[in-house]
């Protein structure tokens, strides 16, 4: 497809549902009492993997239309043995999620998935539900297909203590958590983003999250590790869940917004602080953006309206605590560095590597496309910024990846000629209506393919 530059982008946009969001109001809503509504859901191809999902587990759950999902749950001890392997897609929420859910359940399956998910870790999820009891079996290096067993542990409290911050990996054993006689905690070495324990308290489940004193070694007693504790409830009732706009879709928008140098306002945008580590980021780029509407909603989430407005992008480096709260923001931010003056850097990332794609690797090929050269560690990246957007046209194969695709498109939307880029089909994983958005905002595209 080619992607014509564009003056200033200006205009209202809405984005689809949070994913993250959309997947656990799905699970959630499946093993709950009652009819959940799922408003403003996230409809891209790995939500729709989830919905897939309890629908083999024996739930009625349907894609009313871009709005609503309704999903009748079939109660906590409701799930079915699927009569097949679960398809995950390329949905790595999926599949980890699952896993914690099923083993909890002592639900028999085995969790498959399309190529890219079919390479990631899954030891992550693996070894600390084994640790607690559960039966589950991975493919040669911890990958999928894994087979979740249905013996199920005694009723003692769980504790576990995580390697990696993680929502997945955190979500995982609470929602195995739900099902055991017993308190549930885990520790976290930093904040991931915390959806699951939001949402479960909308429900009226007992989930609390703090700061804990947590000395392994013996050496570090000061350190202090956030921990969450689920006490597990006798069942969970049904209500509607509305779905902020999700933040890491909004980022290409507001992105797009900044470097062309318009004013974009994007509707009711998740802004949960765990979460929205790219405002905090683009704002120390000495970017301004705007909230407006502040609003709580009925999943626990804050969303606000998101404006974009001017400000001189200088480089800035992120790393340590920072990275968890926007790992599927650093490609596109890095586009942002690409266009400030000053050094740009990301170290403590090297979750990056294992992500749809060696994003690191990607976000470095990216930059090169846009005459950037830009030094690739194991955790990360370092270059110096050009100090201005307007790059030459440049051509580039996206690969299989939706982010490192969206973060291609709104660097060629800045760029001083026609750029021609291959691969973008992927945006329709979280975000399918990404060329209309853009599009209604000003952009031009010539053969983007239409949202499905
Ligand atoms: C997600 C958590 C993040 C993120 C992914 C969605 C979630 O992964 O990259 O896109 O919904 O919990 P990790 O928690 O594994 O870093």
């Amino acid at each position: 497809m080619i992607v014509h530059p564009v003056g200033a982008l200006t205009g209202v946009a809405r984005v689809p549902g949070d994913k993250s969001v959309t997947h656990r109001a799905l699970l959630l809503g499946a093993i709950a009492r009652g009819v959940t509504e799922i408003v403003h859901p996230g409809t891209g191809a790995d939500n729709l993997s989830t919905l897939s999902a309890i629908r083999a587990l024996g739930v009625e759950a349907t894609f009313d239309d871009a709005e609503h999902f309704t999903v009748r749950g079939a109660g906590m001890a409701g799930l079915r043995r699927p009569e097949t392997p679960i398809d995950c897609g390329n949905s790595g929420t999926t599949a980890r999620l699952l896993a914690g859910l099923l083993a909890g359940a002592g639900v028999e399956a085995t969790l498959v998935g399309d190529a890219s998910l079919s390479a990631r870790p899954m030891g992550r999820v693996a070894d600390p539900l084994r640790d607690l009891g559960y039966a589950l079996d991975a493919a040669e290096g911890d990958t999928l297909p894994l087979r979740i067993g249905s013996s199920r542990p005694a009723d003692e409290p769980a504790r576990a203590v995580l390697n990696v911050a993680s929502a997945q990996v955190k979500s995982c054993i609470l929602l195995s958590g739900l099902y055991r006689g017993a308190p549930t905690e885990v520790v976290e070495p930093a904040v991931s983003r915390d959806h699951t324990e939001r949402m479960l308290r909308a429900l009226g489940v007992r989930c609390t999250s703090s700061a804990h004193y947590y000395d392994p070694a013996g050496s570090a007693a000061d350190d202090k590790a956030p921990m969450i504790r689920l006490d597990p409830p006798e069942e969970i009732v049904a209500r509607s869940l509305e779905v902020p706009g999700d933040l890491s879709s909004a980022a290409f928008i507001v992105s797009a917004g900044l470097l062309t140098g318009g004013e974009v306002r994007v509707e009711r945008v998740g802004t949960n602080p765990t979460r929205a580590g790219f405002l905090a980021a683009i704002e120390q780029m000495g970017a301004t953006v705007r909230h407006r509407k502040r609003i709580g909603l009925s999943s626990g989430e804050p969303a606000a309206d998101l404006v974009t407005g001017g400000g001189s992008l200088s480089g800035t480096t992120l790393g340590g605590g920072e990275i968890p709260l926007l790992i599927d923001e650093v490609p596109v931010l890095a586009v942002l560095g690409a266009a400030a003056s000053g050094t740009f850097e990301v170290r403590d990332a090297a979750e990056l590597r294992v992500k749809e794609s060696d994003r690191v690797a990607r976000t470095v090929e990216l930059l090169a496309a846009l005459g950037v050269e830009a030094e690739e560690r194991e955790d990360g990246l370092t270059f110096p910024g050009r100090g201005s957007a307007a790059w030459p046209a440049f051509a580039f194969d996206c690969g299989e990846d939706h982010r490192i695709a969206m973060a291609a498109v709104v660097a060629a939307l800045a760029a001083e000629g026609p750029c021609e880029l291959s691969g973008v089909d992927c945006v329709a994983v979280s975000f399918p209506s990404f060329f209309e958005t853009l599009a209604a905002l000003g952009a031009r595209f010539e053969g983007a393919p239409e949202a499905t």
